[in-house]
């Protein structure tokens, strides 16, 4: 057997990746499936999220990408059963630029996380809020992205780069890159435009829209200040209700496997 990996990315900041990442990999372990979320991020809010402080931070996603660390050292256990996560160093905001000068440098990931492909189900990576180097090394390693997208007027806009962004590099660095499916994420049913938007865009995309809606709801945005994924601090909210709805949805999509 060998991990399935999905990578959580989208251009535009602040639409959800993170939230997205950590409590889908949660709900994940919380169905028996061992999971790897690879914090790829410099800001580290993956880390954060699940208590991992800068301060307690010492080798990460920057030595693996980078150094000759091997992946084994640096993955942590987060205290969650069947959760484990490999966090984003301090030193990851210099590897976009010192990557350039690397060989094989959109495949570092990928490479680093071979040797413990068997032993995880799902490896999940939370991207940086851009195209670059780090975000490529992401799309090399994944056969699977999950798009999260808020629901507000711009949204599409930046939803159609990523997307010949993603068939750019099937043609060249990865032909098993998949779009499992895009995620509307802080949907508010009070508001109009969040409606009219999120039918926008199941119009265009059709099928490759998740049926499960993330709600805006303020447990979820409380969760990372106290170090836990909306799962943990409180279950019964309608955010983690809504994800374990969507982990549920997406284990049952086809998924390519590298
Ligand atoms: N369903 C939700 N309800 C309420 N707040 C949310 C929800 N999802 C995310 N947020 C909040 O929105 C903000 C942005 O979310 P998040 O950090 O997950 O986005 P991101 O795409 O990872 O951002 P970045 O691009 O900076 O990495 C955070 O403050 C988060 O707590
Ligand atoms: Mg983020």
């Amino acid at each position: 057997m060998t991990a399935r990996i999905l990578a959580i990315t989208n251009q535009k900041g602040g639409v959800g990746k993170t939230t997205t990442t950590i409590n889908l990999a949660t709900a994940l372990a919380a169905f028996k499936k061992k999971t790897l979320l690879v914090d790829l991020d410099p800001q580290g809010n993956a880390s954060t999220g699940l208590s991992f402080h800068p301060q307690e931070r010492r080798i990460g996603t920057y030595e693996v990408v980078l150094g000759d660390i091997d992946i084994a050292q640096a993955v942590v256990t987060t205290g969650i059963p069947d959760l484990w996560l490999l966090p984003a160093s301090p030193d990851l905001s210099g590897a976009e630029i010192e990557l350039v000068n690397q060989n094989e440098r959109e495949y570092r990931l990928k490479v680093a996380l071979e040797t413990v492909m068997s032993y995880y189900d799902y490896i999940l990576i939370d991207c940086p809020p851009a195209l670059g180097l780090l975000t490529l090394n992401a799309l090399t390693t994944a056969g699977n992205v999950l798009i999260p997208l808020q629901c507000e007027y711009y949204a599409l806009e930046g939803l159609s780069q990523l997307i010949k962004t993603i068939m750019r590099i099937r043609q060249s660095l990865n032909s098993k890159l998949e779009i499992l499916g895009i995620v509307l994420t802080m949907f508010d049913k009070r508001s109009g435009l969040s409606s009219q938007v999120a039918e926008d865009v199941r119009q265009t995309l059709s099928d490759k829209v998740l049926q499960t809606v993330i709600p805006r709801n303020v447990r979820v945005s409380e969760a990372p200040s106290h170090g836990k994924p909306a799962l943990l601090y409180d279950i019964n909210c309608l955010g983690s209700q809504a994800y374990i709805k969507l982990a549920a949805e997406i284990l049952k999509r086809k998924w390519s496997t590298i």
